[in-house]
Parts: C-alpha cells; sequence; structure tokens
C-alpha cells in the first residue's frame, strides 16, 4: 500500500475482529509515532501499549464511542479492540503546546497500523483519571488520548457531506458512513 493509499483508504473503525495483533506489529506501530515531526524536537510523548486481555477488560468500560450515536457505535460484544496505545506527554519536558506533536504522532500510528490491514479509532473522550490509575501512570506523565486497534471487523466509507447529511451514520448492516467536505469548498488557488 502507498502512502497515498493508505491517508484516503484509512478510516476511523469501531468495530473489531478478535484476531491479536503481533507485538512485532504494535511495535511498528509506536516506532511510527516515535518519528513523528516533534516542535523544537522536544519529543515529550511516551507511550502505554496494552495487549494483555484482563487490563484490554478493564479499559474497555472507560472509553466513549462514536458520541453523535451513542450507543449504536460501540463495540459489540466479542469485536472490541485487541490493543491500544495510550499517548502520554512528559510535562517535564513540556507542559503546553504539544498537541500538534500528538496529533502527527497519533496519526502517524493510525496510517502505519492501516498499512499492516490494522483498523483504528483515536479516542479523546476517555475516563483519563481511571485509566492513570489501571496504567499506573506517574504525575509527571499527563494521559492525552488513546488509538485503539484491532482487524477491521466493520467497513467504513466516505460520503459527500450535504446541508441534510453532516454528521455521520450506521446503517442496519454495520457499515459506518463519514460525509466529508468536498476539495473544492476547502482549497483556494492562490487567493482565497
Ligand atoms: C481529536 C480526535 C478525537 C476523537 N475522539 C473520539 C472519541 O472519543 N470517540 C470516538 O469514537 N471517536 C473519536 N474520534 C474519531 C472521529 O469521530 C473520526 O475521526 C471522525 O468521525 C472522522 O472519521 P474518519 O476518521 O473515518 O475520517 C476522534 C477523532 C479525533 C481527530
Amino acid at each position: 500500500m502507498d502512502v497515498y493509499e493508505a491517508i484516503v483508504g484509512r478510516r476511523t473503525i469501531r468495530q473489531f475482529d478478535p484476531k491479536p495483533i503481533p507485538r512485532g506489529i504494535l511495535e511498528k506501530i509506536a516506532n511510527a509515532a516515535r518519528l513523528a515531526p516533534s516542535a523544537a524536537n522536544l519529543q515529550p510523548l511516551e507511550y502505554v501499549a496494552v495487549d494483555d486481555a484482563a487490563i484490554r477488560t478493564k479499559i474497555f468500560p472507560c472509553l466513549k464511542w462514536a458520541a453523535a450515536i451513542s450507543p449504536l457505535g460501540n463495540p459489540r460484544p466479542g469485536h472490541e479492540p485487541t490493543a491500544y496505545v495510550f499517548v502520554l506527554v512528559n510535562t517535564l519536558v513540556r507542559d503546553k503546546m504539544y498537541e500538534y506533536d500528538a496529533g502527527a504522532a497519533i496519526e502517524n500510528m493510525a496510517l502505519a497500523a492501516w498499512g499492516e490491514g490494522i483498523a483504528s479509532c483515536w479516542l479523546v473522550s476517555i475516563d483519563k483519571p481511571r485509566i492513570v490509575e489501571l496504567l499506573g501512570i506517574p504525575e509527571t506523565r499527563r494521559l492525552d488520548s488513546v488509538l485503539a486497534l484491532g482487524y477491521p471487523g466493520q467497513v467504513s466509507v466516505v460520503e459527500t457531506m450535504s446541508e441534510e447529511r453532516k454528521k455521520y451514520w450506521q446503517d442496519s448492516d454495520l457499515m459506518f458512513h463519514v460525509p466529508k467536505r468536498g476539495l473544492t469548498e476547502i482549497l483556494h488557488f492562490n487567493k482565497f
């Protein structure tokens, strides 16, 4: 898969296949985050990857899925993520303006994962205090967000956004539909 194909084909997925993700692939995904651009090259981000089944079971209730259609977008029983990568900020290195770094690192991970046939969902709506406790995250590390991962168990397609169709939806076959603004609406050449 070339890079553009990965970018265009990646969609947020919230139903996963139970097949486990090999450790080596999780390491490859985290390595894609490690090499992401970083403002002033300060590299404040660190990661906790979770693949242990018992820990995953405790993590799952801390996550809020597809708020706009909740609870329809929740992973069904047996279709939960098979791994997570939690993104932490070392606040001793940087206490603010780390969000650009986090966005670049997380998108790198999502694309590296998709290149391996692994789908993902980036979640910011998470119960941070509970996850901090569960994962033993120290006070010097701020939990930013998580990338939930797993082999895809649903299909998601891009739709043309219109006045009537702005929000994503899921149909009865669990196919997800994501409206996106058209290119001519958002791209201006040489002058706005
Ligand atoms: C910063 C950020 C936070 C997000 N938080 C959540 C979340 O908490 N729960 C969730 O189910 N999806 C979350 N998403 C996924 C978005 O809903 C999804 O990216 C959007 O609907 C577009 O779909 P696409 O990723 O397939 O293009 C988040 C995405 C971003 C960029």
